[in-house]
């Protein structure tokens, strides 16, 4: 029987009820992480959804999008970019701030990181507010690069963070 990769999401990402803060729904994609088949399909769909060859960097975004972009770029023959909270990266970099669910936040990409023309793919776990997505597409476009596409493994609807970013290819795998 075929794997309902969208099950297979939604079992495996736990709800931890005020964290980090009261009010607030933490996902929680350890589990996920934990188990082999279901990470190794995620990693697939998100690479089968654009198609190698499209893509020429994979953005992650500290800290979850890190673990999920790495592989889907190694995956595309594709580069992986860091795109970090402020203040961690070491060389010259471009810096985007928003507002976050919980607090607010700046984040950087190194400037050289991306050459003028190339595509790239951001990779986030939860798309919440959209607020991370779319300083990131805006980091992304500083440099000259253009982005082929927004790929989380969750989308937060009630928070409608894609009308934030309807000039992107939005892939969410699972909408909740
Ligand atoms: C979470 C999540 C996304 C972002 C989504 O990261 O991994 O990056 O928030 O929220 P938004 O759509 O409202 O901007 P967080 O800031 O908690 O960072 P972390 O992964 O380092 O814990």
């Amino acid at each position: 029987r075929p794997v309902d990769l969208t099950q297979l999401i939604i079992d495996r990402i736990r709800d931890v009820p005020d964290y980090p803060k009261p009010g607030v729904t933490f996902k929680d994609i350890t589990p996920l992480l934990a188990d082999h088949a279901a990470f190794a399909a995620v990693i697939d769909a998100i690479v089968a959804h654009y198609g190698r060859g499209t893509i020429d960097k994979v953005a992650g975004v500290e800290a979850r999008g890190f673990i999920l972009a790495a592989p889907v770029a190694y995956h595309f023959g594709a580069g992986f970019v860091p795109v970090r909270k402020k203040g961690k990266l070491p060389s010259s970099t471009y810096a985007e701030s928003y507002d976050l669910e919980y607090g607010s936040e700046t984040i950087e990409v190194h400037q050289d990181a991306f050459t003028p023309g190339e595509r790239v793919l951001i990779v986030d776990d939860v798309l919440a507010t959209g607020g991370t997505a779319r300083a990131t597409a805006e980091l992304v476009r500083r440099t000259g690069a253009q982005v082929a596409g927004l790929s989380v493994l969750m989308e937060l609807g009630f928070l409608n963070g894609r009308e934030k970013l309807a000039d992107l290819d939005l892939h969410a795998m699972v909408t909740v």
